[in-house]
């Protein structure tokens, strides 16, 4: 599997287990205040995560590009930002508002870059097979 690949799963696990430890502190306290930070922990972290790993793990060739680690970079960052800035907020600390919104801008800068990713061609060139 391309380094890349297991750098997002690794990545996506630790947002899977920060996710389900909220949702079963919401459920045990019955206080759900903290819906929006649960929901998108699991699923810009977990599910978008190991779609980005899953998608590099069927083009190695893609994995390999500079622009791969760059995005890996700039959406975990947003990621990382927005979680527990929005988890904050909702619990209580209104003046994360900002740091959630410039995490989402990040975020949403990580989106677009996988767009170029998904949309650039493959260059790696293919390997001569003998013609048999
Ligand atoms: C043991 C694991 C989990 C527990 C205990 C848990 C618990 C909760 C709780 C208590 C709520 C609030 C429900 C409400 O107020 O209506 C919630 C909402 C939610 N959870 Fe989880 N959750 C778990 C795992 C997950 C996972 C793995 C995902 C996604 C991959 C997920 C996605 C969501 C979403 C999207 C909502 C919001 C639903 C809505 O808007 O009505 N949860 N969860
Ligand atoms: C930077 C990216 C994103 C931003 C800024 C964003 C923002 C929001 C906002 C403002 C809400 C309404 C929350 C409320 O009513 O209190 C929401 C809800 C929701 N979003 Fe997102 N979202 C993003 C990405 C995503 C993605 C990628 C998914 C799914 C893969 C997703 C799934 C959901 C779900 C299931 C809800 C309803 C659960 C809840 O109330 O928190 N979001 N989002």
């Amino acid at each position: 599997m391309p380094r890349i690949a297991k750098l997002y799963f690794r990545t996506a696990i630790i947002f899977l287990i920060i996710g389900i430890a909220m949702g079963l502190t919401m459920a045990i306290s019955q206080d759900h205040s903290a819906i929006g930070a649960h929901a998108h922990a699991n699923l810009l972290g977990w599910v978008t995560m190991a779609i980005f790993g899953g998608y590099h793990a069927l083009n190695p060739a893609k994995a390999e590009r500079r622009i791969a680690m760059i995005q890996y970079m700039v959406y975990t960052t947003g990621v990382a930002l927005m979680v527990p800035a929005l988890y904050l907020m909702l619990t209580g600390n209104p003046a994360m508002e900002p740091v959630v919104a410039i995490a989402s801008l990040i975020t949403f800068a990580g989106v677009l870059l996988f767009a170029v990713i998904i949309f650039s061609g493959e260059t790696a060139p293919r390997p001569a097979t003998a013609a048999q």
